[in-house]
């Protein structure tokens, strides 16, 4: 068996903890060879509940369970966390975006990026999950200039899945038929989901669909699921985020498999012309521990002017944030 690694969830009495937290301690996320410890942190009217959550964990004598920790402070939960999965924020509700999130929650990720800083694991893999993302992470990563900024991330791979979802079911196909799927952007209803790339049992995916489709119904309501939820629900996807969450950090952590790759919002190189910094979703392949953004697509005049429009909209929820971007 090996050593236990340290998970630290944010936010781990909320509804997306409540999916997440069992996977991660049934092994789902990091293989079911690897112990974990978790390190839980809740904010102070919230720990009765927690202590409930962790009382559950126990009952379910997961062998891989190496311990858990309960904190209201960040710099408890943190402590030497290999890994972080920052989920603790407001959920919108109907009739908001996202970016209507960032007053309320972006003061939590500038507290928490400082508290990684202090005392987290200095090769701490960070997903970002709580909204906005893309742009909490970017917080974050600016307020722990000690670590590794590549190792600050988003998610988008919930947007990922569910472009798999609607492709898989337009075409008959299985979403392990197809590869190559792409996010582009913000996790936010500019992101551009992208099938120009991507193939199904090894046909391009963009001759088996019509293009009315692809553009008028494909790429909106791919954009528009996290609304569409909110309507149906009463409340933000939760078991399906938990289970983007585990995809995120096994792939980052184990790799992803050979000819295909995910989408993560990282921090931007400058590849594909989008400015370097921003916290942008690329397809990426994972290998070691390390993710590479994909390089050398063909962008067409369609697809980049969506990359534009959303890389436009990062740059402005940056700006509106710019007092907590040290
Ligand atoms: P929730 O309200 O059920 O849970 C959030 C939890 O965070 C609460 O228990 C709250 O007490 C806790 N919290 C608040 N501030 C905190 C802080 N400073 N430190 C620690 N914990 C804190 O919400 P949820 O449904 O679990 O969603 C959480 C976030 O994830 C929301 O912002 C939601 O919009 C976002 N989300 C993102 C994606 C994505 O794809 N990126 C998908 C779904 C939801
Ligand atoms: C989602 O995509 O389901 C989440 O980001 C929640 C939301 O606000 O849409």
């Amino acid at each position: 068996m090996k050593n236990p690694v340290r998970v630290a969830v944010t936010g781990a009495a909320g509804q997306i903890s409540y999916s997440l937290l069992f996977r991660i301690a049934s092994g789902d996320m990091l293989g079911k060879d690897q112990p974990v410890i978790l390190q839980l942190l809740e904010i102070t009217p919230a720990m009765d509940a927690l202590r409930g959550v962790v009382m559950e964990l126990e009952d379910c004598a997961f062998p891989l369970l190496a311990g858990t920790v309960i904190s209201d402070k960040p710099e408890e939960a943190f402590a030497d966390a290999d890994y972080a999965l920052l989920v603790g924020a407001r959920p919108r509700g109907p009739g908001m975006e996202r970016k209507d999130l960032l007053e309320a929650n972006a003061a939590i990720f500038s507290v928490q990026g400082k508290a990684l800083n202090a005392v987290a694991s200095r090769q701490v893999k960070v997903l970002v999950v709580g909204n906005p993302a893309n742009t909490n992470a970017l917080i974050a990563q600016r307020n722990a200039p000690d670590l590794d900024p590549r190792n600050f991330t988003a998610m988008t791979r919930l947007d990922h899945n569910r472009a798999l979802a609607q492709l898989a079911g337009k075409t008959g196909a299985a979403t392990t038929d197809i590869r190559q799927m792409i996010i582009w952007g913000n996790h936010s209803a500019t992101q551009y989901p992208d099938i120009s790339q991507a193939s199904v049992k090894g046909d391009a995916a963009a001759g088996l669909v019509p293009r009315e489709w692809y553009e008028t119904d494909f790429i909106p309501t791919v954009q528009q699921r996290g609304a569409a939820i909110i309507k149906a629900r009463g409340a933000s996807s939760a078991a399906s985020a938990a289970s983007s969450a585990i995809d995120h950090i096994r792939d980052w952590a184990l790799g992803t498999p050979d000819g295909d790759w995910v989408s993560m919002a990282v921090p931007s190189d400058g590849s594909y012309g989008i400015e370097e910094g921003l916290i942008y979703s690329f397809p990426v392949t994972c290998k070691n521990g390390d993710y590479s953004i994909v390089q050398g697509l063909e962008i067409d005049a369609f697809s980049r002017q969506r990359m534009t429009v959303t890389e436009q909209e990062l740059r402005e929820e940056r700006d509106g944030v710019a007092h907590l971007l040290p």
